[in-house]
């Protein structure tokens, strides 16, 4: 993947990279296709894009695009109502956005056909804790990417 440099007004795409875990109860497919939907429109609206991952309760979520925009819609989602434990993981900025084609590219890793598809068992085994994703976000990050090939 493109390295990230430390945030920058001057170059690039501001990039970052965020575990949150959602409030008291699992969401239906339902509830997460709705807010998918919204999600999306919002963002294509002020030119963002993205990867939201859904597992066990905690979603990961990658935000790119113009810094303010990324930084404006980061605390609003942080301060969401259905949101807790927010984490920023990563944040740098990066010459060519690692998500372009998506709005917010989505996968509910709680989904059983995932499992037969090759590079994802270790998302699948990873806990959504944000013990290892903090410990280590490039890694956490290359993972991320790997979806991008495969979805
Ligand atoms: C994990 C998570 C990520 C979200 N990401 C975004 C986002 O990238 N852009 C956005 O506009 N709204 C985002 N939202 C907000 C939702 O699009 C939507 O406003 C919200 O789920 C509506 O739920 P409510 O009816 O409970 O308020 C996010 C919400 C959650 C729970």
């Amino acid at each position: 993947m493109d390295e990230l440099s430390p945030p920058s007004r001057s170059r690039g795409t501001d990039v970052s990279c965020s575990l949150h875990n959602t409030a008291s109860h699992l969401l239906t497919k339902a509830e997460l296709q709705a807010m998918l939907e919204e999600t999306r429109e919002t963002n294509a609206k002020v030119g963002i894009t993205g990867i939201l991952l859904y597992k066990d309760g905690t979603f990961l979520q990658v935000l790119e695009g113009d810094q303010e925009a990324v930084m404006k819609l980061a605390s609003r989602v942080k301060e969401h109502h259905r949101h807790k434990d927010f984490q920023m993981l990563l944040r740098g900025t990066s010459e060519h956005r690692l998500f372009a084609d998506w709005s917010v590219g989505f996968r509910d890793l709680t989904d059983n056909s995932l499992k037969c598809i090759l590079g994802f068992s270790d998302f699948l085994n990873t806990p959504f804790t944000g013990v290892e994703f903090s410990a280590n976000p490039a890694d956490c990050m290359k993972l991320l990417l790997s979806f991008k090939k495969n979805m």
